[in-house]
């Protein structure tokens, strides 16, 4: 087997609320190769955003080492870390700026990665996902504001994808959205994650998505990860959740 392309080892994390320590990840150790589509599930309050956030610099680990395509990045910024790593959540206001227009995105996107090796790979998709994106195909001149929420989310996708070349984050990204434009949003994610064999980590309280879209699944609870397979090893999800639940 390849070298992984991210590995978290013995990553711990408490919160400190009022000298009470909330423990959010509890000796998380973890290897994610090129090409890993990881479910990551677990009960509300089991740790899958600090792992995200962790991986992505928002939160510093109490201890615990994250390396990087063989780099150790553990005490790299975010800011660092998001030409690399990409992250969509829930807060939808998050992925795009609001002052600026479509296109204006889109290039400030592109931008940001110009030369990468993803973007000379790939010229036309940038093109070809807008085309994709209905609802932006007559809107790349209006400002990001006047867009509705599921829209807005589109293209805080589309920005992720372009921006990144190595990891995508998806936390509960269609959580905001209403049933029919969060089925298109999840439809085009996999489409485009698998077409271009994206590695992501998608964090969703849906089970099915996340058992349609994954290879791989994780279990977390209460800050450790209890379980890491193949998606395969579960056709039923009941099992899923009775180990979610109750550990
Ligand atoms: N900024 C914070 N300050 C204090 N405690 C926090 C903070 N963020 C998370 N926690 C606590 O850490 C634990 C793990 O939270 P986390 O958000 O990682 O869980 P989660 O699995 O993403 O939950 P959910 O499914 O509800 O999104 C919880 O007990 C939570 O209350
Ligand atoms: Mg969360």
């Amino acid at each position: 087997m390849s070298d992984p392309l991210l590995k978290l080892i013995d990553i711990n994390k408490k919160y400190n609320i009022t000298g009470f320590k909330i423990p959010a990840l509890d000796e998380v150790s973890l290897e994610i190769y090129q090409g890993d589509r990881i479910f990551l599930y677990g009960q509300n309050g089991s740790g899958k955003s600090s792992l995200i956030n962790v991986i992505n610099g928002l939160v510093k680990p109490d201890s615990g080492k994250i390396i990087l395509n063989g780099k150790n990045i553990t005490d790299q910024s975010s800011y660092r870390r998001a030409e690399k790593i990409a992250t969509i959540n829930q807060k939808i206001e998050k992925g795009t700026f609001s002052h600026l227009t479509v296109e204006e995105n889109i290039i400030l996107a592109k931008n940001r990665t110009r030369g990468r090796k993803f973007i000379r790979r790939k010229p036309a998709l940038s093109n070809k996902i807008v085309k994709s994106l209905p609802w932006l195909n007559n809107r790349l001149n209006q400002k990001v504001l006047s867009l509705s929420g599921g829209e807005r989310q589109g293209l805080a996708i589309l920005m992720g994808i372009i921006e990144n070349s190595e990891i995508l984050l998806l936390d509960e990204f269609t959580q905001a959205l209403d049933f029919r434009v969060s089925e298109a949003l999840i439809k085009l994610v996999h489409k485009i994650i698998i077409q271009n064999n994206m590695t992501t980590i998608i964090v969703t309280h849906n089970l099915e998505v996340g058992l349609r879209m994954g290879t791989r699944i994780i279990i977390q609870h209460s800050g450790k990860i209890i379980d890491d397979e193949p998606i395969t090893k579960y056709i039923n999800k009941n099992d899923v959740k009775r180990l979610a639940f109750y550990g």
